[in-house]
């Protein structure tokens, strides 16, 4: 077949698609056909026609270039050509008008600035690159920096044409947007998923990420996906110099947008179309959480740049939460990695915004004090778009009665349960005797930004765990083909692949190793602070010991000062030591809680099992080398001084040492730039005195949208 009678035939296929859609729904949810049976069925064999016709089925792409991509293996990892940013947040409108003034000002104009607004899908967002015009690959966002290959199920998707048609196409067009499920298409699926007896989901945006990740692609095509492009990802030539223009032509070469699309003339025509869209809101099809400005000239998008994981020429805009009344049925408390005991309030089912609420959380003891709830009172709940519901307030009018009686022991090891001092969660006495615990750190540790081993679920690692297979983490490494294969109807391949991801994630990053251990405070970037200061496990495992030490040594001089009751010393010691101890790691980002947790945990012999063991099964956490970015500050040595207003501290020496140049705290001669900000005292001073270049926070920010462009 010639490539444009494929071209044509497959626009035709996009077209029918919709079209069968739209009729479907005519006669299923308003009862008002505009064809006839006859017409429909014809209109749908036209479809299952076309899709047979153009191999749409059988090899939807030419997926050669994707290794393992077959369609029952596992999705294969993709690296984002650019990482895929998410939104900074505002709720309030006074917020907003905040956000437009810092884009004014840090651009130095007086003149209004041209704002896009488009609605906020609740979705998943999901990368597509054309080559040559056609359909290449498609990726989701995965954690920002790779994703999973899902391009079988994008043949299925509707909006995403097979090939782009029109003038200027780039040679490499990387789009970008949201996937969705209507309202309707929603509705629809859950009650199917009850009616087959399976666990519906709890909300669009998880259904359209199970439907679109899909081993078995027929299954997105049953799901009706939508996508609506909001950006381009990456364009081997410049496309436009607005957003605005961007989108017409993405939408001109047969890409779907969002029709809700606006352009405004500056920040108060933006937050009127804001008001109005949330009168519409429930009138749309679709669900959307908010809209999302973007100054839509694209060199001042560049100017402004990113602070951390944020583009800082756009804004999310969310509507207030939704609220709803239900009867709290029941107090569950479970039991976290730490031991804390989280009590969650089983719901009576509840639809809020279209989206059913069966539990709420809780948070701690203080919370359900200070709602005064008990079982079989009315609540009013909230649900604010991926936050989980909450409980605003009791509604049940007030009697004299006694208040909810929070356990004293874990409900599941029975030891005591204590509330440490100036804290206010109650944890679990019981460490690593306590099943929960284990079981939790255990889920962790295979966790997606830990050791994220394919397959091995949650569920899983419960039955495992259960049957006891598996105790601790090193345990994992040591299950065999045959074990499992003796356990599951699950079959061979299933085994087989099983021991292959597990043992494929013998070599993952220092810094999802770091944050696969569990240690308190250390979170995904946390870790990579670590991982990116300490390059190896062996390096940082030397000053490990230098923490275990030196936190030793004071332990004799703790310990009195609690039996003897001063409690004053006992805590000044230990803010001392907090101190000492981030002076001895040394890492951005690690202040003294940090460090002093690091210490802790290493200082348990139980935890030093945990790594030796995992080292005996012969994990490797492999050495991380950060990409430095050659740019014209490569080498430098850069002090940022003064309050600075684009973004935090922090963020700027992370940006300085991702550019390969040096952040350091005071100026001396061997200083080659000063950032200065408002503020900036004898910093500045010396710098000036000893000749050094000066520059604003803008110009800094120039420098690093110029070096990522
Ligand atoms: S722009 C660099 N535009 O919201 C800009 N995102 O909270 C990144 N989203 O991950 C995104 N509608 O999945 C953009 N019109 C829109 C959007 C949108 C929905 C999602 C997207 C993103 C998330 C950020």
């Amino acid at each position: 077949m010639k490539k444009a009678e494929k071209k044509s035939l497959f626009s035709e296929l996009e077209r029918l698609r919709l079209e069968v859609l739209r009729h479907r729904d005519l006669y299923d949810l308003k009862s008002k056909p505009e064809i006839t049976d006859a017409e429909y069925d014809a209109l749908k064999a036209r479809v299952d026609d076309l899709e047979r016709l153009l191999g749409v089925d059988e090899e939807l792409f030419n997926v050669s270039h994707l290794v393992g991509a077959k369609p029952s293996k596992a999705f294969k990892k993709i690296m984002h050509r650019v990482p895929m940013l998410s939104l900074d947040n505002a709720f309030k409108d006074e917020d907003v008008i905040k956000f437009y003034d810092r884009v004014k000002r840090s651009l130095g104009v007086d003149q209004e600035v041209e704002l896009a607004v488009e609605p906020k899908i609740d979705g998943l967002s999901l990368a597509v690159i054309y080559k040559n015009g056609e359909l290449d690959y498609a990726v989701t966002r995965g954690d920002g920096r790779t994703g999973e290959d899902v391009t079988r199920n994008v043949a299925y998707v509707h909006g995403v044409p097979r090939f782009l048609e029109g003038e200027n196409i780039p040679e490499v067009f990387e789009v970008r947007g949201e996937v969705f499920l209507t309202k309707e298409d929603f509705l629809r699926l859950n009650k199917n998923m009850i009616k087959r007896k399976k666990k519906p989901f709890a909300n669009p945006r998880n259904a359209a990420s199970g439907s679109l990740r899909q081993k078995d692609a027929s299954v997105t095509r049953d799901r009706n996906l939508r996508f609506f492009a909001y950006n381009v990802g990456y364009a081997s030539a410049a496309v436009a110099t607005r957003h605005s223009e961007t989108v017409a032509l993405m939408r001109s070469w047969g890409v779907a947008t969002a029709p809700e699309f606006c352009l405004c003339k500056d920040i108060y025509a933006a937050l009127d179309v804001y008001h109005h869209i949330e009168t519409i809101r429930s009138d749309l099809s679709f669900d959307i959480d908010g809209v999302v400005y973007k100054v839509d000239r694209v060199d001042w998008q560049q100017q402004l740049g990113q602070v951390a994981r944020s583009p800082r020429w756009a804004l999310a805009h969310k509507f207030p939460a939704e609220k709803a009344q239900t009867t709290l049925v029941e107090i569950d408390i479970q039991v976290g990695r730490t031991g804390k005991l989280t009590p969650v309030a089983r719901l009576e089912p509840v639809s809020v915004g279209g989206v059913t609420v069966t539990n709420a959380t809780l948070h701690n003891a203080d919370e359900i004090a200070r709602l005064g709830v008990r079982p079989g009172d009315r609540v009013l709940i909230q649900r604010a778009g991926d936050v989980i519901p909450q409980i605003l307030k009791n509604l049940t009018p007030e009697v004299v009665r006694l208040p909810y009686r929070f356990p004293t022991h874990c409900p599941k090891c029975k030891s005591e349960a204590v509330r440490e001092e100036g804290e206010v969660d109650i944890r679990c006495t019981g460490g690593l005797i306590c099943p929960a615990q284990r079981v939790e750190r255990l889920r962790h540790f295979v966790s997606r930004g830990a050791m994220d081993i394919e397959g091995l679920g949650l569920r899983q690692i419960d039955e495992f765990f259960r049957d006891e297979l598996i105790h601790g983490p090193a345990d994992i490494y040591r299950l065999t083909d045959k074990q499992l294969r003796a356990r599951k109807k699950k079959g061979e391949v299933w085994a087989a692949n099983l021991v292959g991801a597990i043992s494929a994630s013998k070599n993952r990053p220092l810094d999802r190793f770091l944050y696969a251990l569990g240690i308190r405070h250390i979170g995904e970037v946390t870790a990579r602070d670590l991982a990116r200061r300490y390059s190896s496990w062996a390096n940082f495992d030397s000053k490990v010991v230098e923490l275990v030490e030196r936190r030793s040594l004071v332990e004799m001089e703790l310990e009195s000062y609690l039996l003897e009751n001063r409690f004053e010393e006992h805590d000044q010691l230990k803010r001392r030591l907090g101190k000492e101890l981030a002076e001895i790691i040394d890492t951005t980002g690690v202040g003294p809680e940090v460090a002093t947790a690091i210490a802790d945990f290493f200082r348990e012999p139980h935890n030093r099992k945990v790594v030796d063991d995992l080292f005996a099964v012969g994990v490797r956490p492999a050495d991380v080398v950060w990409e430095v970015k050659e740019s014209s500050v490569t080498g430098m040595t850069i002090v940022f001084t003064g309050s600075l207003e684009l973004g935090s501290r922090e963020q700027a020496k992370a940006q300085a040492e991702a550019l390969g140049a040096k952040a350091a705290g005071s100026v001396s001669k061997k200083t080659d730039i000063v950032v200065a900000g408002p503020g900036a005292g004898s910093n500045l001073t010396k710098a000036i005195e000893l000749g050094i270049r000066v520059m604003n926070e803008t110009e800094w920010q120039s420098i690093v949208a110029g070096a990522s462009s």
